[in-house]
């Protein structure tokens, strides 16, 4: 059975996409089959930190989406990209389903949009035909069709907030929705604190809030500023806090088969 997050911000450049990639090498390490794809069709990015070229011409999200192939022919196994260089091969893999980079598709999405239920079926299948242990969704920020889609069939959801007025607003507005569509785990992911910041408090101010678990408060990483997307930091700099904090993550999640 495969257990599936969605990462997920009310606003944008909270932190996503590289939770969201980080987290897959992390489970990957442990030996799990994880799956990443991309949902974020309107700006697509993560395929940049598994060091895919944005004018590759594999099959995308978009092509699955307007019938031209089947979701698994989507599918890039970005697993050397979570090891660092010259590291021994691993048991768990992460395979990722990018979204278009090119314009005129992504143009076309914005003007025609999709079959949001396609892209369920998309999803089901790429859980049962890849066998995953993990299916990570990384989405646009707002609320729109994927997104409440993605949060709709998610077992857990992570809420990706920095400490700022304009998240703190938008984060209620997701959680209620979040509550609504009666997702099973929920967990909120504080990211960019500045070390300066008492973490812990801010842990607890933030869980007294929203009356919502606090998985970790993650710090300003200047590693990652430093990386800038291009890699994951889990294969690049493990010893980082970063690494650590988001390790919590991982240990929270609730996988029923664990
Ligand atoms: N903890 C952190 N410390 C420093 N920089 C960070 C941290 N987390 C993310 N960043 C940086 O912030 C920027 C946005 O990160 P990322 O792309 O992961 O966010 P996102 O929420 O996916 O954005 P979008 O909403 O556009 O999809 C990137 O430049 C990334 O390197
Ligand atoms: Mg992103």
């Amino acid at each position: 059975m495969t257990f599936i997050v969605s990462t997920h911000s009310y606003r944008g450049g909270t932190g996503k996409s590289n939770i969201s990639a980080n987290l897959a090498a992390l489970l990957a390490l442990q030996g799990h089959r994880v799956g990443v794809i991309d949902v974020d069709i309107r700006s697509p990015g993560i395929h940049a930190l598994f060091g895919i070229d944005p004018h590759t011409t594999h099959s995308t999200l978009n092509d699955f989406l307007w019938g031209r192939c089947n979701v698994e022919d989507t599918v890039l196994d970005v697993t050397a990209a979570v090891l660092p260089p010259g590291a021994p091969g691993i048991a768990g893999k992460v395979l990722l389903v990018p979204s278009s980079m090119r314009t005129g598709e992504i143009a076309r999405i914005l003007k025609e949009g999709y079959a949001v239920e396609l892209l369920n079926q998309g999803i089901q299948s790429l859980c049962d035909k890849l066998s995953l242990d993990y299916l990570l969704i990384d989405t646009h920020p707002g609320v729109n069709e994927e997104t409440l889609l993605s949060i709709a069939i998610s077992d857990c959801l992570l809420l990706v907030l920095r400490p700022d007025q304009q998240d703190y607003q938008g984060t209620a507005v997701t959680l209620e929705l979040a509550r609504r569509l009666e997702v099973p785990q929920l967990l909120l992911v504080v990211n960019k604190a500045l070390n300066a910041m008492d973490k812990v408090h801010l842990k607890e101010e933030i869980e007294a809030a929203y009356q919502t678990p606090v998985a970790c408060v993650l710090p300003l990483s200047e590693d990652l500023i430093r990386l800038g997307s291009a890699g994951i930091l889990v294969a690049v700099r493990p010893e980082s806090p970063y690494v650590a904090a988001l390790g919590e993550v991982v240990r929270l999640m609730q996988h029923p088969s664990r």
